[in-house]
C-alpha cells in the first residue's frame, strides 16, 4: 500500500510541478535551446531566483559564445531593454563561481574589462551587460536591484 501511494505520488507530484504556471508579467523569448522569460520589475539577486523557482523557472546561466548572443541580440537588444540583468552566478565562501541554478562551477566566461574584482567585498553576484553589445558580465553587489531573467532548458 505503501510502495503504491509512493509511486502514485511520484507521477502526480511530478506532473504537478512541471505543470507549474508561468506568469504572465514575464516576457518571454524564444531561444534555440532555451526559452528565456525576462521579468519587468527588478529584484535583489536573491528575489530574482526565488521569483523564477517560484514560476518553475531558473535565473539565467550562459554556458557558451552562441548563448551570449543569443541574449544579446534576441533577448536584449531587440526588445530595447536598457538594462543590466541577473544571472544565478555568484563568488561562494569557497572562493570560486558557480552557476547557482545547476550548482556548477563556470567555465565559460564573458567578463568585461577589469573584471571580476575579486576580493571587493560584497560583490558577489554576475550581472549580465549590454556594454558595446557584447553581452560582458560585471560582478555586482547582491543585493542590488535589477531586472531577472529566467529560463527554461528545452530538452
Ligand atoms: C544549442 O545546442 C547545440 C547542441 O548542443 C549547440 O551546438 C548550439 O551551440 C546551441 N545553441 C545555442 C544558441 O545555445
Ligand atoms: C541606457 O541607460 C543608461 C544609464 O541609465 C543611460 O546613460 C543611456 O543613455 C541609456 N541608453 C539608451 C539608449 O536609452
Amino acid at each position: 500500500m505503501h510502495s503504491f501511494l509512493a509511486i502514485f505520488c511520484l507521477f502526480v507530484c511530478l506532473s504537478w510541478t512541471e505543470a507549474k504556471e508561468v506568469s504572465q508579467e514575464f516576457h518571454k523569448v524564444q531561444g534555440v535551446n532555451k526559452t528565456y522569460f525576462i521579468y519587468p520589475e527588478k529584484r535583489n539577486a536573491n528575489d530574482a531566483s526565488i521569483l523564477c523557482g517560484n514560476n518553475g523557472l531558473e535565473l539565467l546561466t550562459i554556458n557558451n559564445d552562441e548563448e551570449t548572443e543569443e541574449i544579446t541580440l534576441e533577448v536584449v537588444s531587440a526588445r530595447n531593454f536598457n538594462e543590466t540583468f541577473w544571472t544565478s552566478g555568484y563568488y561562494t565562501l569557497e572562493m570560486n563561481w558557480v552557476w547557482g541554478s545547476t550548482n556548477q562551477p563556470i567555465t565559460y566566461t564573458n567578463w568585461g574589462k577589469g573584471q571580476p574584482t575579486d576580493g571587493i567585498p560584497n560583490k558577489d553576484c554576475i550581472l549580465f551587460t549590454q556594454e558595446d553589445y557584447e553581452g560582458t558580465w560585471i560582478n555586482a553587489d547582491c543585493q542590488e536591484e535589477h531586472v531577472p531573467i529566467c529560463e527554461q532548458v528545452i530538452y
